[in-house]
């Protein structure tokens, strides 16, 4: 690597491997939350360290644009110090969540992290297959995971039936696995992301599991990433409402399937929505009940607060990833 690069090692973050050798032979799964900002992550690394869970921080191209690259990796660098002067080994991974082409992954690869999406799922299946290898050539060369996607994840506007074929076809997984060398693959399976998962008052139709298992037996013992695994918990839905918001109809998965989903191949469980929902709720709060006050510490703090106890609640009781580092 070049003068200005840094290899995640160097960061004291590691790869997905061994946290997804650990999960599956556990039947649990690793909590990968998305942060944009300081308060995010530190509430991270707080809720896992206090619980003992392994985690995988993730960022979005967007994310990363926000906080700026270089700025990232010295809070990567800070996650890992401020867990270890917590008196905590937990092990902490900086993943690329969404990477929508191969000089963005190169360039994660680059910057220090240790893992890296590519999300070639809207692509024709061999343009998937030929860019994730591409991605996976150059990431293994660093020892930096990479996680693949087949299957089209469902939005509010498509029709969550089986006719609709944005579910990942199971006939497609190990030919994919094999092609592209991947270590995990982010499948469709009636989960989606953002806030509104299901259109208002329809009957929240559950997860496929039928088509986990059919991939599960297809690559047995391959670690299965889920995307858009926000419960959308009611609480922070309606104190957004209570202090000005306007979020009718929020709803996301139940935590039942997801507790499910966690004991499964389903190794990765990634949740974002959930975290910016929490921040938002403790910040209308907060300002509402104190209209004079102007220190950021003080509303972003309230935030951060329950961020860590919401994070902790997922890594106990939905994820099973508590105690597990
Ligand atoms: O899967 C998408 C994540 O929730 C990130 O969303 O692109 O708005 O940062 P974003
Ligand atoms: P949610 O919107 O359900 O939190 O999903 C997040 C996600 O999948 C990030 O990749
Ligand atoms: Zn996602």
């Amino acid at each position: 690597m070049g003068d200005d690069t840094v290899h995640f090692s160097e960061l004291g973050l590691a790869n997905t491997r061994e946290m997804f050798a650990k999960a599956m032979a556990g039947g649990y799964a690793i909590p990968a939350y998305n942060f944009n900002n300081l308060e995010q992550l530190q509430a991270i690394i707080t809720a896992c360290a206090e619980t003992g869970s392994p985690v995988i921080v993730q960022v979005s191209k967007g994310a990363r644009d926000y906080a700026d690259q270089t700025m990232l990796r010295y809070m990567a660098m800070g996650a890992v110090a401020m867990a270890r002067k917590m008196g905590s080994n937990i092990p902490i991974c900086l993943h690329l969540d969404h990477g929508d082409s191969f000089e963005l992954c190169k360039s994660c690869v680059d910057s220090g992290f240790s893992s890296v999406m590519i999300d070639g799922s809207h692509l024709p299946y061999e343009e998937n297959v030929k860019l994730t290898r591409q991605v996976v050539e150059y990431a293994h060369k660093f020892d930096v995971t990479v996680e693949g996607e087949l299957g089209v994840l469902a939005g509010i506007e498509d029709e969550v039936s089986a006719e609709h074929s944005t579910y990942t076809r199971p006939e497609e997984v190990e030919d994919f696995v094999k092609k592209t060398g991947v270590d995990s693959l982010a499948i469709s399976i009636g989960t989606s992301h953002g806030a509104y998962k299901f259109k208002a008052g329809q009957a929240v139709p559950p997860l496929r599991f039928d088509i986990l298992e059919e991939i599960e037996k297809r690559i047995p013992g391959f670690p299965i990433v889920l995307h858009g695994a926000s419960s959308v918990v009611q609480e922070y839905v309606e104190l957004i409402n209570k202090y000005g918001g306007k979020m009718e109809g929020a709803v996301g998965i139940p935590e039942e399937q997801l507790r499910r989903a966690a004991t499964s191949a389903v190794c990765k469980i990634n949740i974002d929505s959930d975290g910016r929902l929490v921040v938002t709720a403790k910040v209308r709060e907060y300002l509402a009940n104190n209209p004079g006050e102007f220190d950021p510490r003080k509303y972003l703090g309230a935030a951060r607060k329950e961020l860590v106890k919401l994070l902790k609640e997922k890594n106990a009781t939905v994820l099973g990833s508590a105690g597990k580092a």
